[in-house]
Parts: C-alpha cells; sequence; structure tokens
C-alpha cells in the first residue's frame, strides 16, 4: 500500500508539472481529486489495512492529499491572476490604421518642379530670406519712388529700412551673378513675404521658384518655350495658357504667365517673367553688350491651386488634414 501511495503521489508530481492553463489544472482536478477518483480510493481501502500499518498509511495518504489540494488551488490562483492580467483582444474588431504623414502638396510641388527643371538642365540655388534693400530692390533696377518699396507691400526689418524680408525670389538672380559667370541657368526656389491682403489667391507668405538663363544670344523665344515645357510637363499638353504683356523693373520686355483654370472659363496669373534688363546684367557685374539672359519667377501655391482644384490659398495653409490627407 506504501508503494502503491508513493507511486499516486509521482504521477500527481508530473502531471502538477505540466499544467500551463486553467484548462490543464481542471484535468488534474478530474483526475486526481474528485471522490470517484484513485487518492479517494486509496482512502476508501484504509478499513482494510492491518491496524499495527494504519498509522503510516493513514497519515502517507493525508500528506499526498493535502499536497495534491494544496498545489490545485495554489495554481488556481497562480494561472487566474495571470489570464486576467493578459490584453484581451477582439480579433473581430476591425483594424485601426495609423494615420500616415505626407509631405505638403506645396513640397510636393517644389519637388516636382526641381525635378522638371534639372531634366531641363537648370541646377537649384537658393539665398536669403532676410534680404537686404540693395539686393531686393536697387540692384534689379527699381526706382527709388517705386510702391513696392512702400511700407504697404514690404515687411522691413528695423526702421532704417537696410533689411526687409524679401518680397520676391529674384534678389537671388543678383546673389547668382555676382557669384557665377555665364553662362547660369539655375533655379531658386524659396519662401517670399508681402504686407498683402490676404484673399482667396493672395498670401503675406507664400512660395517662389525663380529661374535665371544668361548665355550669348538668349532670347525670348528660348523663355516662352522654356515656360511653356515646363507648364506642359506639369500639367499635361491639354494645358490652355496665354502670355500677357507686363511690366517689371529688372526685365525689358516683360510679360506675364496666365493658365486656365481646370473646368472654368476664368484664367490664373502664376508667372512673371522677362529679358533680364541691361541695369540688372550690369548690376551683376556681367557684360549686357556680351551677354543675353531670361527670368521667371511662378507663385507655387497658385501652381499647386491649378494641379489639386483647390480653389481657395488659404486651405493650404489651414491645417486641416481633412484637405491635406487628399495629396
Ligand atoms: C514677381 O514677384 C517677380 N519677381 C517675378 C519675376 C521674376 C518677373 C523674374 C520677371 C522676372 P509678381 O509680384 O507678379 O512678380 O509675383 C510672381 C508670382 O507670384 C505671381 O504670378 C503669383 O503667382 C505669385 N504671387 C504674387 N503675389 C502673391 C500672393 N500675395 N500670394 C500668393 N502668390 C502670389
Amino acid at each position: 500500500m506504501i508503494n502503491e501511495i508513493k507511486e499516486l503521489k509521482s504521477k500527481v508530481e508530473a502531471s502538477l508539472l505540466g499544467i500551463k492553463n486553467l484548462g490543464e489544472l481542471e484535468d488534474f482536478k478530474m483526475a486526481f481529486l474528485i471522490k470517484k477518483g484513485p487518492i479517494q480510493a486509496l482512502m476508501n481501502r484504509m478499513k482494510d489495512v492491518p491496524k499495527e500499518e494504519k498509522k503510516d498509511v493513514g497519515r502517507e495518504i493525508n500528506i499526498m492529499k493535502k499536497f495534491a489540494e494544496s498545489e490545485y488551488k495554489r495554481l488556481k490562483e497562480e494561472l487566474e491572476n495571470k489570464e486576467s492580467s493578459e490584453p484581451t483582444i477582439d480579433l473581430s474588431l476591425p483594424g485601426r490604421t495609423a494615420n500616415k504623414g505626407t509631405r505638403h502638396p506645396v513640397n510636393q510641388i517644389i519637388d516636382e518642379m526641381i525635378d522638371i527643371f534639372s531634366s531641363m538642365g537648370f541646377s537649384v540655388a537658393e539665398g536669403p530670406e532676410i534680404e537686404d534693400g540693395y539686393h531686393n530692390f536697387d540692384a534689379l533696377n527699381f526706382p527709388p519712388d517705386h510702391p513696392a518699396r512702400d511700407m504697404q507691400d514690404t515687411f522691413f526689418i528695423k526702421d532704417d529700412r537696410e533689411l526687409v524680408l524679401r518680397t520676391h525670389t529674384s534678389p537671388v538672380q543678383i546673389r547668382m551673378m555676382e557669384n557665377k559667370k555665364p553662362p547660369i541657368r539655375c533655379i531658386m526656389p524659396g519662401r517670399v513675404y508681402r504686407n498683402e491682403a490676404i484673399d482667396s489667391t493672395h498670401l503675406a507668405e507664400f512660395h517662389q521658384i525663380e529661374g535665371l538663363y544668361i548665355d550669348k544670344d538668349v532670347n525670348f523665344a528660348e523663355l516662352k518655350a522654356t515656360m511653356m515645357t515646363f507648364a506642359k510637363k506639369l500639367y499635361g499638353d491639354d494645358l490652355e495658357f496665354r502670355f500677357r504683356p507686363s511690366f517689371f523693373p529688372f526685365t525689358e520686355p516683360s510679360a506675364e504667365l496666365d493658365i486656365k483654370k481646370p473646368n472654368s472659363d476664368s484664367w490664373m496669373e502664376v508667372a512673371g517673367c522677362g529679358m533680364v534688363h541691361p541695369n540688372v546684367l550690369k548690376a551683376g557685374g556681367i557684360d549686357p553688350e556680351e551677354y543675353t539672359g531670361f527670368a521667371f519667377g511662378f507663385g507655387i501655391e497658385r501652381i499647386t491651386m491649378l494641379r489639386t482644384g483647390i480653389d481657395d490659398i488659404r486651405h493650404l495653409y489651414e491645417n486641416d488634414v481633412r484637405i491635406l490627407q487628399q495629396f
């Protein structure tokens, strides 16, 4: 009998070792601890045990029974705690996708414009956003009394009007001419600032891409061809556009480029352009008798509006993810 008890104890111990969850623990209970189980069966046989052995056998059975019961209790508590601290996952719930950020549509267009002009042989340059009056105005042939210098249009950094937030990217033209000998063929993207009344096509802070090509015998036909090629690459061959004569102090002759708005009869002005004025070449240290050049300046937010169909320029900077997510 003592041997049978020891054998059963080994079985109990071996079963306990394999228990990993509450289900297996219940199997253990059914195997050993119920009334019709092997432990109770041994106890039932106590009455047949000779008197002198009863004490020892009884003690061994009790020790084993207590051991099996206390282990059952201990494991039950342990496994219940473990299972309640594990997160329950409802596999039938629809998945939650993380919101993915994208580049701002204006930055996407800048990248695309850089790609297109690079493929046409233009390199990329940049200039300072805080500019001196000389580069922003004087070197660009603005007469001293030009209205653009007025407080209405320009943010001055200091009262002495020496430093300004650049009102356009054209001063970078001068910086390029000062630093490089022709041929020069580059584009100059960047942010510009104007003390402007804001409406659906005007912001006080926006982006332009300046273009400059200086070499021997550069002519207006090349300027037109360059701008048309660019616009068709960006918008496709069906694009409708028109050049209008215009005026800028730093180009002569000058023009503006309008593009027809999609599904509409109205036009949007997107760029100013022209042949670089001889005074500007001179200011940049280039001999106008030897070289000619063309320049252009696109408004990037307007280019972006035409490309995306956004009808109010202010939407681009309201940071409404419902708009920005679409691009
Ligand atoms: C200029 O800024 C000239 N520097 C462009 C130029 C460069 C002419 C080189 C000749 C040679 P303008 O002020 O027209 O020009 O601005 C150029 C473009 O910037 C406009 O066609 C328009 O697309 C955009 N733009 C102008 N003002 C605003 C504004 N307040 N908000 C948004 N876009 C604007």
